[in-house]
């Protein structure tokens, strides 16, 4: 039952192979979270190409927003404002669901509020965890982005690290495919990794000079291949499983050392992880485990939260909404913008 005074955000979510469309009640209640995956196509091509991803959001993006309000039981003039990401993510994905927004708020005047994906990410711990408040550090860890980061308010944001070549599921997608496994790499080392030997072949884990904090993963890659050449070259058959739980444990044990020193250096008691990495299975159960060993409340969102969503920019629309900001119609796709920026 909604009421004159609840707060319904239309989002949209377009920035790299998902179309997606919500509709988020009172930033926390999910009415409708639909998702159009592109996955398939990008896979014939072994990763996502931009600008067939371009050309399949403009053919989807009207049904799934007309199917995120049907489910949702929500009349267009019932919403309240329009959120949409702007950025980070590929220029031409991230217009198509700018320009939707635009429309949608132009010609409905409700307001218009542009959200960062990885605010988006961030928020989607709040959407299962009604308890999880500000201040906590989360890792952001998705395709595109490796970010520890204290959340020290709604909207509020400290970098403390992030990765200083590829992101952690760049490398997971990297491996692989260098492995043969295909395209999304993720989901696909995750489950081969359960058949494998974690211990099996000693990968190194990257430290970087200077900062406790920041992460490099392509060192990483580069040993996994190197070690692939090198059974290669003396004849010996790869164990494509243990390599694939020897690189995932090496991945996970450089974030969960990063991540819960820094809970712990800056005095926090609380810890979150955000992004399509974060819906790997044994990451959550290492985070799980040390996070219980070090008396650290630990929270994660569904996978369904954790790879791209719109339910996600509709919870950080709506802390964006309270807080006072609104967009213009001159508001742009940002490929390359930066957490707490405008
Ligand atoms: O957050 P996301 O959906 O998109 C970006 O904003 O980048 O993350 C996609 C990334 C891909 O690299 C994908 O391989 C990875 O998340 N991923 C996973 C798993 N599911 C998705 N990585 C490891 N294990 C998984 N189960
Ligand atoms: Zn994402």
């Amino acid at each position: 039952m909604e009421t004159k005074q609840d707060v319904l955000i239309l989002a949209i979510e377009s920035s790299c192979d998902e179309t997606a469309a919500a509709v988020v009640k009172n930033g926390r209640d999910v009415l409708s979270n639909v998702i159009s995956s592109q996955i398939e196509l990008h896979t014939l091509y072994g990763g996502v190409v931009p600008e067939i991803a371009s050309r399949k959001h403009i053919e989807k993006i009207n049904q799934v927003i007309g199917e995120s309000l049907r489910e949702a039981g929500v009349a267009l003039n019932e919403i309240t404002a329009i959120a949409v990401t702007y950025g980070p993510g590929l220029v031409g994905a991230l217009l198509v669901g700018v320009s939707a927004a635009k429309a949608i708020s132009f010609a409905t005047e409700k307001p218009l509020i542009g959200v960062h994906h990885i605010e988006g990410h961030i928020s989607a711990n709040f959407i299962e965890n009604k308890e999880l408040e500000p201040p906590f550090v989360c890792l952001v860890v998705s395709g595109g982005h490796t970010h520890l980061v204290v959340v020290k308010d709604y909207g509020e944001y400290e970098i403390l690290g992030c990765t200083r070549d590829d992101a952690a599921g760049e490398a997971f997608d990297k491996v692989a495919r260098t492995i043969g496994l295909g395209y999304p790499g993720g989901p696909k080392i995750d489950r081969l990794s359960k058949e494998g030997d974690p211990d099996a072949i000693r990968f190194p884990r990257a430290r970087v000079d200077g900062s406790d904090y920041d992460f490099s993963f392509s060192g990483l890659k580069s040993a996994v291949l190197n070690y692939l050449n090198s059974c290669g070259m003396k004849g010996i058959e790869v164990n494509r499983a243990d390599v694939a739980a020897s690189f995932q444990k090496a991945v996970i044990d450089v974030l969960v050392e990063h991540s819960l020193n820094a809970v712990k250096e800056y005095g926090f008691d609380k810890f979150a992880i955000a992004g399509g990495v974060a819906s790997n299975s044994s990451l959550r159960a290492a985070f799980e485990t040390e996070c219980a060993r070090r008396e650290i409340a630990f929270y994660h969102p569904s996978p369904v939260f954790c790879t791209d969503n719109a339910a996600m920019i509709g919870v950080a629309g709506y802390y964006e909404y309270i807080k006072g900001t609104r967009s213009g119609y001159d508001l742009n796709a940002i490929p390359n913008l930066r957490l707490g920026e405008r």
